[in-house]
């Protein structure tokens, strides 16, 4: 099994702010969907809550907690280890947040789908853990420049030395 990271960062490593993402990048989201329809997501309660329009389609939606025992369209398990137990080991699994299930995620993940932004939000409260410099190889940049209302940013792929 594969397991895969994928997230938007700003610059001070913020990634949301009361349960909401803080940028809305279209390319960004399409990128989203693009890689992980087809796949396996997993993700944390509080983002599960966060979709506005409940489980994402045509993947299939795993969703951890320790409180509550159903949720709508997604599968629910108690733990990361007993989700990932649920998975083949042909599937590619991607950890979509948040900030809980990416810390405990990082230190076993294979690849990370990193949105680099270069901007510094006003109000963050959730953040990626750091990305030890020794651990991760860079295989893939893509830079986009700054435009209207939105700040420049970078795909960056990284996978596990
Ligand atoms: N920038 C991005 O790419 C991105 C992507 C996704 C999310 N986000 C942001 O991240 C923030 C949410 O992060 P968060 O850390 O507050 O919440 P979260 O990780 O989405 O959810 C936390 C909850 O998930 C459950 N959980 C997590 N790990 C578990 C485990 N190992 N076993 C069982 N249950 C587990 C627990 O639910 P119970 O309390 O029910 O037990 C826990 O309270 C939001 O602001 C969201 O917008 C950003």
């Amino acid at each position: 099994m594969k397991i895969n990271i994928i997230v938007a960062i700003a610059a001070n490593r913020a990634i949301g702010f009361e349960n909401k993402l803080i940028y809305h990048i279209s390319t960004d989201l399409k990128r989203f969907k693009k890689l992980t329809t087809g796949h396996t997501i997993i993700m944390g309660r509080r983002t599960f809550e966060s979709l506005p329009g409940g489980a994402l389609p045509n993947r299939r939606n795993i969703v951890l907690s320790r409180t509550q025992p159903s949720l709508s369209d997604c599968e629910i398990f108690p733990s990361l280890e007993h989700a990932l137990e649920g998975c083949s080991h042909e599937e590619d699994v991607f950890i979509i947040g948040g900030a809980t299930l990416y810390a405990e995620t990082l230190p076993q993940a294979h690849r990370l789908y990193i949105t680099q932004i270069d901007d510094m939000p006003a109000q963050a409260d959730a953040f990626f853990p750091l990305i030890p410099a020794d651990e991760w190889k860079k295989v893939h940049e893509e830079r986009y420049a700054p435009s209207e209302n939105i700040p420049g940013y970078a795909f960056i792929d990284y996978i596990k030395v």
